[in-house]
């Protein structure tokens, strides 16, 4: 059968869309590497049906309820107090190069529909969103308005693999199988929140777990309320469908309104989640633009050292003993304005205190300069304190619904940032900030979700779509950071990982995965992380044993190591190290220096993970010349401690079979071919248990 049908190409896989036969929908022909497209769609079915119909049963791209009635639907939408359902026709196709979209209206209804499909130069990632267009002469009710579906062809059901967690304990690699019925994630918290990432691998069921198979991924870029769901159908598929959760529980839309929704990424690798990690890290990498060859700098945040005790003397202190070991930045984080002795107070009311820095902050400022190093400071601009005075002033701004009890999250609340006169307020407030001191590195927390969320007088309340205007702010006020304050790096944190999707990470520079710093925890979390992201967007901070939350004990050695994976930065009270241990960060921080370039610039592979004896990352410089492999022993008697026993091993990846590498600090040279064949050797010892190695090819 001849269809009309559209391929788009990345650098090295094809997306084919087509009409289907059926009915006025698209259809997924193929997805996958180059040349996948010519054969007979792998979704293809009998195109017979029995107690439900063709829509139903289709791969398709995206079908509103009424065409689609009874598998799930991406768009549910009709005219308050009517019969929902679209039935739409095709109206037809505009593409250019790497785009395309496809039209479908409702004329009945008054709603055009646009598919659209754009490719990311340079990566193997897929945009996808819709539009609406409401062209009747009747208000229309959109409660569900997903961004986009996908189809995977599975033989045995499906293997997802997700990000799951909670706080302290985010990014938890896990995978489940779905064979029927419905897996689905998402948050409520007007953030992606700490449960899940806005992302979701899916392979057949069937691949092995050792050897690479396909797999395709996909994320959603939007920093409030989402959803990613995965039905198994009874035609053998699996349908991922994704979109933001409107918190009033539909959208809608006056005639001749327009609405976007967020853009789903969407990947393939057929080297499975592993592949499918670099995809997105060059996605990411992408996203950074220019931005990606600053340095990130060394960091020291005071935080766990200092708490709210913030005084120019102790933090001056931290900072002396930072820059002498080799840290580029000093953040101050939280507790440095007025009223912030605890986290009772002060939220709000950004000025510095003038008890804690008797001298002028600026002159504060000054002095961590003095010391060579950057300086940062730690904000939290949607949130308020009851007691502060911003909430005496402007009692309207934070979230309420008339007649009910505000409940307080961490003793604070939080302000509706979906307000202009709220943005332009935070947008003052930060542009002071950054004017008025030196600063060079702005953290931006968020440590509650909105609860009582309403907006008084503003009309009626199921009308606001308040979560989207948050986003709205919230990506307002990072942009104007962006364009306002280019030199600014921004790091993004909610309460840790609770707020880290791809509108995030392509407005900051760096993000906190997680308040667990805790070294066999962190790895754990980092293991995660880096399916999903890539390593220079991931801060990690050395702090002291035996951490805060896990208490077996790991060497300083372990913590750099693991650190070191990422964004190194330190966290630790430096004033109660040794001068052995002092000497020791130094050394770290200087092998650190020499080989960032490869760690946040090049290709980054998961070598087993932290349920191994032995697991570790490898960086491949673009080049090839230089290859980074941070190890570790993750407490499992393993190797060469046993009697007898031979030094544990990880087998490298990807490397040049026929070419020499030689690990600078042991000089030996090993051919391209021993190291995939039978790996890295690593000795473990009770006092050894992470090391960094660096191989340059001959
Ligand atoms: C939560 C963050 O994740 C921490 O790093 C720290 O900044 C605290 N908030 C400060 O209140």
């Amino acid at each position: 059968m001849s269809y009309q049908r559209w391929t788009l190409r990345t650098e090295n896989t094809s997306y084919t869309v087509r009409l289907s036969p059926d009915g006025p929908w698209a259809e997924l022909d193929a997805w996958g590497p180059h040349g996948v497209e010519i054969g007979p769609s792998a979704l293809e079915g009998s195109h017979r049906t029995h107690f439900i119909t063709p829509a139903d049963a289709a791969p398709a791209e995206y079908l509103p309820h009424g065409l689609r009635p009874f598998a799930d639907a991406d768009l549910i939408a009709g005219r308050p107090g009517s019969e929902r359902g679209v039935w739409w026709t095709f109206d037809g196709a505009e593409t250019e190069p790497g785009t395309l979209r496809l039209g479908f209206t409702d004329e009945v209804l008054g709603l055009r529909t646009v598919l659209c499909y754009a490719t990311v130069p340079g990566t193997d990632v897929i945009h996808r969103w819709t539009e609406f267009f409401s062209t009747g002469d009747e208000e229309l009710r959109l409660e569900r308005l997903d961004s986009a579906a996908v189809t995977v062809p599975v033989t045995t059901g499906a293997r997802l693999t997700c990000l799951t967690g909670q706080w302290s304990r985010e990014f938890q690699y896990t995978r489940t199988d779905l064979v029927r019925g419905t897996f689905s994630i998402g948050s409520t918290q007007g953030a992606p929140g700490h449960a899940y990432a806005p992302w979701l691998a899916v392979q057949d069921a069937a691949a092995p777990l050792d050897a690479p198979a396909p797999a395709y991924g996909v994320a959603l870029e939007w920093p409030g309320n989402w959803h990613i769901t995965a039905q198994a159908e009874p035609g053998g598929v699996v349908r991922v469908r994704s979109g933001r959760v409107p918190h009033e529980g539909a959208v809608y839309l006056a005639p001749g309104d327009t609405l976007t929704t967020p853009r789903l990424a969407c990947a393939f690798s057929p080297d499975g989640p592993d592949g499918l990690s670099r995809v997105w890290h060059r996605y990411e990498r992408h996203l950074a633009g220019p931005r990606l060859h600053r340095p990130r700098k060394v960091l020291y945040n005071s935080w766990e050292a200092t708490g709210f005790d913030v005084d120019a003397a102790g933090q001056l202190d931290l900072a002396k003993t930072a820059a002498d070991l080799g840290a580029e930045l000093f953040v101050v984080d939280d507790g440095w304005f007025t009223g912030r002795a605890d986290d009772t107070g002060g939220l709000g009311d950004w000025h510095p205190d003038p008890a804690a820095f008797p001298q002028g902050f600026e002159t504060f400022v000054a002095d961590v300069r003095a010391l060579g190093l950057d300086f940062g400071l730690w904000v939290e601009p949607e949130a308020v304190s009851p007691t502060s005075r911003l909430y005496a002033e402007h009692p309207e701004w934070v979230y309420r619904i008339e007649g009910r009890p505000g409940r307080l999250v961490r003793n604070q609340l939080i302000l509706d940032l979906g307000r202009t006169d709220v943005q332009d307020f935070v947008l003052t407030t930060l542009d002071r900030l950054l004017t008025d001191y030196d600063i060079g590195y702005l953290k931006w927390d968020m440590n509650r979700p909105p609860t009582e969320r309403g907006r008084p007088g503003a009309g009626p309340a199921d009308r606001l779509d308040l979560d989207a205007q948050h986003v709205h702010g919230y990506l307002r006020v990072l942009d104007h950071l962006r364009s306002a304050h280019p030199d600014v790096t921004v790091e993004g944190c909610a309460g840790g990982g609770g707020r880290i999707d791809h509108a995030t990470l392509a407005r900051t520079d760096v993000v906190w995965p997680s308040d667990n710093t805790a070294p066999l925890d962190r790895l754990t979390i980092q293991h995660g992380f880096l399916h999903a992201h890539a390593p220079h967007l991931m801060s990690s901070w050395v702090t002291d044993a035996p951490g805060v939350f896990d208490p077996r004990p790991r060497s300083l050695a372990f913590r750099f190591v693991t650190a070191m994976c990422g964004v190194l930065g330190i966290g630790a009270d430096l004033r109660a190290w040794t001068a052995d241990q002092r000497a020791e960060a130094a050394r770290w921080i200087t092998r650190y220096k020499q080989v960032r370039d490869v760690v946040h610039q090049g290709e980054a592979r998961l070598l087993g993970s932290p349920d191994d004896a032995t697991c570790g990352v490898q960086y491949d410089s673009a080049d090839g010349s230089r290859i980074v492999v941070a190890a570790f022993s993750t407490g499992p008697l393993d190797g060469a401690p046993l009697v007898p026993g031979r030094p544990a091993r990880l087998r490298l990846r990807g490397l040049d079979p026929g070419a020499a590498y030689r690990e600078t600090s042991s000089s030996t040279t090993y051919s391209g071919s021993h190291l995939l064949h039978y790996g890295l050797p690593f000795t473990w010892s009770a006092d050894h248990d992470a090391e960094l190695a660096v191989l340059t090819r001959r």
